[in-house]
């Protein structure tokens, strides 16, 4: 017998061991694709989303508590003006939510946590910041039709009837920021997902656009009425031609990739929800509301679903813009609320817009700069386009925009490129600056230097009449703009940039990292490089320099001395160009 159990024994120990090692190895592996899923999938949710930031350290968590009404967008104001760098900036999630009436919230409100940064914007589609584009290019292109599902999450709470109406109810139970203390008119949804349909043909479009709370069951909202504005209005004329009011969902919170359709011009004739499921690299669940016609998406935090009227408008703003200026009132669309559904323990979300750099000038930057590049590139053929940069600090990405070109680029195509970028939007490209290849786009001064050296007013600006005054503040007479192209390109060669030649600069760093000095944010130009203008001679006389041989280049212009001449003559004007 005990030779029998122990041989059972001895049997079963490696067996043991072996399921062992293979729950442990399972359980290694999952930790490991749960952690992988965090940083590189898109998350289908806003909540997964918040994880990933806050596993991949780009969240800050306020626990304490804060005054929405007063405090909490100007703290976080701080990280757009207190000279903190784009990569190093965090999105916000305040725990603890109050107002200026001493009410506590039960929901979070998260701030920057779509797009404070691209970086925060890369992972909320699950990609690497320098594939942020090619991932639209390719979402547009090949769009994944939504599916329908039924009991979603965002219904888990449904709020309809006489709980819209009582006191602290209905919109009044969300922790809305006030956007601008100071200046704002009511607490305001930034982060919206505002859906309607077309009423002939069924297309919806998804805009992000401002609600102010005008009662605890109405909303003003603004969705502009300009050329090129928002979708959402063109739905709303065909509204008024039926004299129906316009069915509008506003959904606040969910995945990254349906909220950033928002912002993003596209088509009006496509589904937004499609490009979304491109961009998430999945179908998107949506459900139907449950008072409207409208799907919205299953997983969201919160939707507000309402009728607009189509008849009356009713006073809205002041509101602090994105073009930086305060918005005056106008006449805006009104919001009858219908229903307000939201997850059981929703995260409400918040966009910190206004004086830019802003969360809402990042959205669209990262999203409206491949557009351009694209239109340029594929739909234009321009030859030799490099970048596209929509200028951001102050004035928005909308009015100035940068183009980078090839040093080959025939001039025809400079020029085609400037008038292309500015005419693509009616709202964007006021002044288009062409650059060469050398000069960073991204770099404002770099191109006011291209500007102030390679380009000569006369020949190298042209301005266009008519343009509308796009987005920018309405006070003052002026009701047409006009468009400034201007071609800074380098058009004949150049004498060398004056730094030194990237092999000193670069054991240069060398020492400056063994000598531990602070560390350095290196930006173009960093070394001197040849623009054309430049001979084998002075590369010799530079040569000799560097290797402590001056004095043979003494003896060399020694004979060369010349009377009867003006100092500052070129020395080519008279000795004919140099080998
Ligand atoms: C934070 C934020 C707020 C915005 N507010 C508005 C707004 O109130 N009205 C509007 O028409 N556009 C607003 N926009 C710009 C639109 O979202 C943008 O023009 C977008 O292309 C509209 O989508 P659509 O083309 O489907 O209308 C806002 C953008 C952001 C990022």
């Amino acid at each position: 017998m005990k030779g029998k159990d122990g041989e059972i024994f001895r049997i079963c120990l490696p067996w043991q061991l072996l399921q062992l090692a293979v729950t442990a190895i399972l359980a290694v592996l999952l930790v490991f694709f749960w952690k992988l899923s965090a940083v590189s999938g898109p998350s289908l949710d806003f909540q997964t989303h918040l994880a990933a930031l806050e596993a991949n350290g780009l969240l800050v968590r306020v626990d304490r508590p804060i005054n929405k009404d007063t405090e909490l967008h100007p703290l976080v104001r701080w990280q757009f003006l207190g000279g903190i760098p784009e990569d190093e900036r965090r999105a916000f999630l305040f725990t603890n939510v109050v107002d200026s009436q001493g009410r506590h919230y039960d929901i979070p409100v998260a701030v920057g946590a779509l797009a404070a940064s691209a970086k925060i914007y890369a992972l909320g589609i699950g990609r690497a910041v320098d594939e942020i584009g090619a991932a639209w290019t390719h979402a547009i292109a090949n769009p994944i039709p939504p599916v329908v599902i039924g009991s979603p999450c965002c219904q888990e709470v449904i709020i309809s009837g006489d709980d819209l109406r009582c006191p602290n109810g209905g919109l009044a139970r969300l922790p809305i920021p006030i956007s601008t203390p100071g200046f704002d008119s009511a607490p305001y949804l930034t982060a919206t997902l505002c859906i309607t349909c077309d009423p002939e043909t069924g297309v919806r479009n998804m805009g992000t656009y401002r609600g102010a709370l005008k009662k605890s069951d109405r909303l003003g909202v603004r969705m502009s009425a300009r050329i090129g504005g928002a979708g959402g209005y063109l739905h709303w004329q065909k509204y008024r031609a039926r004299s129906e009011p316009m069915p509008c969902a506003i959904v606040i919170g969910c995945a990254p990739a349906v909220i950033f359709t928002g912002p993003q011009k596209l088509a009006i004739n496509q589904d937004e929800m499609g490009v979304a499921g491109a961009l998430a690299g999945r179908p998107i669940r949506t459900a139907k509301c449950v008072t409207l016609d409208l799907e919205v998406p299953a997983d969201a935090e919160i939707v507000i679903e309402g009728v607009i009227d189509t008849d009356l408008l009713e006073p809205e703003g002041p509101f602090g813009e994105s073009n930086g200026y305060v918005a005056l009132e106008d006449y805006n669309m009104s919001m009858q609320v219908t229903a307000i559904t939201h997850r059981r323990s929703p995260v409400f979300v918040s966009i910190i817009s206004q004086v830019t750099p802003s969360e809402s000038s990042m959205i669209k930057k990262v999203a409206y700069e491949p557009m351009f590049l694209a239109h340029l590139r594929e739909h234009l053929s321009i030859k030799g386009i490099g970048r596209v940069v929509l200028h951001e600090p102050l004035s928005n990405v909308r009015p100035l925009i940068f183009l980078q070109f090839a040093n080959d680029a025939p001039r025809t195509e400079v020029w085609r490129g400037l008038q292309g970028a500015a005419a693509l939007r009616a709202d964007c490209g006021k002044i288009v600056i062409a650059v060469s290849e050398d000069i960073d786009p991204s770099n404002t001064d770099a191109v006011l230097w291209s500007l102030a050296y390679r380009s000569n007013p006369q020949n190298d600006v042209h301005i266009e009449p008519y343009r509308s005054i796009g987005h920018a503040p309405k006070s003052g007479a002026q009701t047409l703009d006009s468009t400034m192209l201007i071609d800074a390109t380098l058009k004949y060669p150049m004498p060398p940039l004056a730094l030194p030649k990237r092999e000193f600069m670069e054991a240069a760093l060398e020492i400056w990292k063994q000598l531990d000095l602070p560390a350095l944010r290196v930006q173009q130009p960093w070394h001197g490089y040849s623009l054309g203008d430049w001979s084998e001679a002075w590369d010799a006389f530079a040569c000799n320099a560097v290797a402590g041989e001056w004095q043979k280049n003494g003896l060399n212009t020694f004979p060369r001395r010349r009377g009867g001449l003006t100092p500052e003559t070129p020395v080519r004007k008279v000795e004919g160009q140099p080998k």
